[in-house]
């Protein structure tokens, strides 16, 4: 059964997608920074061997490979690598904080360039899939938003990439949600009250589909709104 490595999926659209890939038999593996989190989402799933968790920080470039390594280690094979990991600040190029910025930039930037370098070698080997979650924030702007430059960043990375893997036989794919109901929206300034939203499940289920298509077919870029949402 395929094996696929999540980051950022302790809570929230990585979580959801786990759990999903576990339940269709894929061997799966997460990471998140805060280990207590990561283990409840373990114990969440009843602990299962097709289960590994690491807590890392997929900023940074050495944990990424460890991360990479350790899965191979332990499934033997990379068939799926979903860069999820990510958050936004929620403020302003006018008026917010530059050091919130930073890590917000080096995960949701930084952090797929990671992934993608360190899982390339062993996803040649499966003829892999690479998904990239990206955001409705990379594709429409908004006044001031610098999470959404991060996400029009990732949007350029994923053709960049799939461009750059034509030949080896990888399916990259965008999938960008518009409003989910995860901790993503926590901090004060989030998304709206009363805004339409999916679950993390509803799209969580896009990242599956887009993973588990035929042989030779190559999902590019997925936009998942919610019906009524007003961008
Ligand atoms: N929810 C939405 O409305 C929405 C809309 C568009 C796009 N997105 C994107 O969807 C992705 C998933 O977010 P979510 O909504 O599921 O939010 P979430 O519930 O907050 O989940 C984010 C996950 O990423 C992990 N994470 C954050 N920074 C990390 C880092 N530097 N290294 C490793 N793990 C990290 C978190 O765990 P730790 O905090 O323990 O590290 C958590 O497991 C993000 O890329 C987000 O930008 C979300």
């Amino acid at each position: 059964m395929p094996v696929t490595l999540i980051t950022g999926g302790s809570s929230g659209i990585g979580a959801a997608a786990a759990r999903q890939l576990l339940d269709l038999g894929h061997s799966v593996t997460v990471t998140g920074r805060n280990a207590d989190r990561l283990d409840s989402f373990a114990a969440s799933v009843g602990r299962p061997a097709e289960l590994l968790t690491i807590a890392g920080d997929a900023s940074n470039p050495a944990a990424v490979q460890d991360t990479v390594d350790a899965t191979l280690k332990t499934f033997g094979q990379l068939d799926n690598a979903v860069a999820n990991a990510g958050f936004a600040t929620h403020d302003s190029l006018d008026d917010g904080d530059p050091e919130g910025w930073r890590s917000m930039i080096l995960t949701n930037v930084l952090g797929p360039a990671l992934l993608i370098r360190a899982a390339l070698p062993a996803l040649k080997v499966s003829r892999g899939r690479i998904v990239l979650v990206g955001s409705v924030a990379g594709h429409v702007h908004t006044p001031g938003n610098i999470y959404g430059a991060t996400k029009f960043a990732v949007t350029g990375l994923a053709e960049n990439t799939r461009q750059m893997v034509t030949g080896d036989g990888i399916g990259v794919t965008l999938v960008s949600p518009g409003a989910v109901e995860t901790h993503f929206s926590d901090p004060v300034g989030g998304l709206a009250p009363g805004r339409e939203r999916i679950s993390a499940d509803q799209l969580a289920a896009s990242i599956v589909w887009a993973l588990t298509q035929p042989a030779g077919v190559d999902i590019n870029t997925l936009i998942v709104r919610p019906i009524g949402s007003p961008r």
